[in-house]
């Protein structure tokens, strides 16, 4: 089947309380383990592709790769832009053929985030791309060996939330609510009344940001009040890191490349299926065949860039005809105008070279 992007698969997965997991997917061997995992274990499953290891893989190759995958795949793929920070990269995705996109404005003064969020949901919802942006800050890093932990100063605030989400319409939030990306610094402690009160309040699918060494207990719970995307990434490449270092010391005489590869997917390819099974999305696709039936009742047109509806038949699917559609399907002449207006800004920029 095609992408789908996150609105059906989201609404599903709230209204059945599993948690989808989000894996950053710097390098196409991280990537094979990610899809071979949710294949398995008949899982939904997102590929995401972050902004910043944009210098390890290249947009354009990697959504080619996904996409044709995804066509073949037996399970709901979603390729989404994880912090997208820059209008320039947001753009590139969209013309890539991301289904999904991530603006993180989260740095930015409420207003000014406000601002540009929406702008971005107005060009991406034209587009048949969903959108999620982020409030408060989850703070740290990821794949580094640096330790993090949360802040409350810049947790989610409920009321902000509720306006942010009315003002920009956005199709996921992501919250600051106890999680740091990275490694942690002792035990994450998470403010689950908060989620609560975000989630029920805002009634929008939020997510999960900083998913390593979170407990599997912790996971359930924040799956059980409303978390429905999980972004996991740090501890797939500490595991390969370290699964190629035991593999080298027991074998110090391999040359294989390939082979050497293949025994680090194994290793990867266990965290992850590990992952799915407490996020719930484990067995999705079995309890719920018609999820990534083609239906046709949510069918949003692909548009090309130049603001033509491509007829060709690549429509995002998403969930099972009954689920609600959060926005009209036609392409109006303003949204068409402004996604003429966004590509020319970002021709203009230099968007080619960059
Ligand atoms: P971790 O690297 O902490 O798992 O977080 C990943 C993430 O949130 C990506 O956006």
């Amino acid at each position: 089947m095609a992408l789908v992007n996150l609105i059906g698969l989201m609404d599903h997965a709230r209204r059945n309380k599993y948690g989808v997991g989000a894996f950053n997917v710097p390098d196409y061997e991280t990537f094979q383990a990610i899809l071979d995992t949710a294949v398995a274990k008949q899982s939904p499953v997102i590929i995401d592709v972050a902004e910043v290891h944009l210098k390890y893989i290249d947009l354009d190759d990697v959504a080619y790769v996904v996409k044709r995958a995804a066509e073949r795949a037996p399970v709901p793929v979603a390729l989404h832009l994880d912090h997208g920070e820059h209008f320039e990269t947001i753009i590139r995705a969209v013309r890539a053929g991301f289904s999904s996109i991530m603006f993180d404005g989260s740095h930015l003064p409420f207003e000014e985030n406000v601002r540009q969020t929406a702008e971005i949901v107005r060009i991406c919802h034209a587009c048949g791309v969903s959108v999620e942006a982020e409030l408060g800050q989850v703070l740290g890093g990821e794949g580094t060996s640096e330790r993090f932990e949360a802040d409350p100063s810049v947790f989610t605030d409920p009321d902000e939330a509720v306006e942010f989400c009315a003002r920009t319409n956005i199709d996921l939030l992501a919250i600051s609510f106890g999680t740091a990306h990275g490694l942690y610094r002792g035990t994450p402690k998470l403010d689950f009344d908060r989620l609560d009160a975000i989630a029920t309040r805002t009634k929008k699918p939020v997510v999960l940001h900083g998913g390593t060494g979170v407990s599997d207990e912790d996971f359930r719970k924040a799956v059980s009040l409303g978390i429905t995307k999980i972004n996991y990434y740090t501890q797939t490449s500490v595991t390969a890191v370290e699964a190629t270092r035991e593999i080298l010391a027991a074998n110090p005489d391999l040359v294989s490349y390939p082979l050497l590869l293949q025994q680090t997917r194994e290793a990867i390819k266990k965290v992850l299926a590990h992952q799915m099974d407490v996020f719930g999305s484990a067995g999705i696709c079995a309890r719920f065949p018609d999820i990534c039936i083609e239906c046709d009742a949510c069918t949003v047109p692909n548009v090309s860039l130049d603001g033509v509806a491509d007829t060709g038949g690549h429509a995002y699917q998403h969930a099972p005809a009954s689920a609600p559609a959060d926005r009209s399907d036609k392409l109006t002449d303003d949204d068409v105008q402004t996604l003429i207006d966004a590509v020319t800004r970002a021709v203009l920029k230099g968007l080619n070279d960059a």
